[in-house]
C-alpha cells in the first residue's frame, strides 16, 4: 500500500523562491516537492543526532569578530566547560577583523550540539556550522 501524502501549501518571497529553483536546477531535481522532500529528510537526520546520547565526533567551525568587547574571552570560558571533550583546537587569523576556529569534538550528540547552540547565541560570531559522525563504537 502506498504511503500517504499530505500537500500542502508554502508561501515564499519570490526572489528567494527563483534562487531556490536556480540550485535545484544545479542539482537536477525534476520538481520542487522532491527536493524539498530531501531537506525535511536532511534536517530531521540532523536532529536525530543532536537529542542522542549516542557518542559521536563532531567538527565545529565559526568564524568571529574578535574585536567584539569580551567575545575572546567568553569562547575560551565556554570550550574550558567542555574540556576532554574538546580533543584539538585550530585558530586561523582570516583577516585583520575575522577568526576561524576548528574544534574536534567527541561525546553525546546532545552535548556536542548545546555547545554550538551557545556558540551560536554570543554577540560577533558570524556562524557556526557542526558536522556529526559516528565513532562507531555502537556498531559492534
Ligand atoms: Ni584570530
Amino acid at each position: 500500500m502506498a504511503e500517504k501524502v499530505t500537500r500542502f501549501g508554502v508561501s515564499v518571497e519570490s526572489e528567494l523562491l527563483d534562487r531556490f529553483d536556480r540550485i535545484l536546477r544545479r542539482r537536477h531535481y525534476t520538481n520542487r516537492s522532491q527536493a524539498i522532500r530531501d531537506l525535511i529528510r536532511h534536517e530531521l537526520i540532523g536532529k536525530e543526532w543532536e537529542d542522542s546520547n549516542t557518542e559521536v565526533i563532531g567538527t565545529v567551525s565559526m568564524v568571529y569578530d574578535h574585536h567584539v568587547r569580551g567575545l575572546t574571552q567568553r569562547l575560551v570560558s565556554l570550550q574550558h566547560e567542555y574540556t576532554g571533550k574538546i580533543v584539538a583546537a585550530t585558530h586561523v587569523h582570516m583577516d585583520h577583523h575575522n577568526c576561524l576556529e576548528v574544534l574536534i569534538m567527541r561525546g553525546r550528540g546532545r552535548e556536542i550540539s548545546d555547545l554550538v547552540k551557545r556558540i551560536r547565541s554570543l554577540r560577533g560570531v558570524k556562524h557556526a556550522t557542526l558536522s556529526m559522525t559516528t565513532t562507531g563504537s555502537h556498531l559492534k
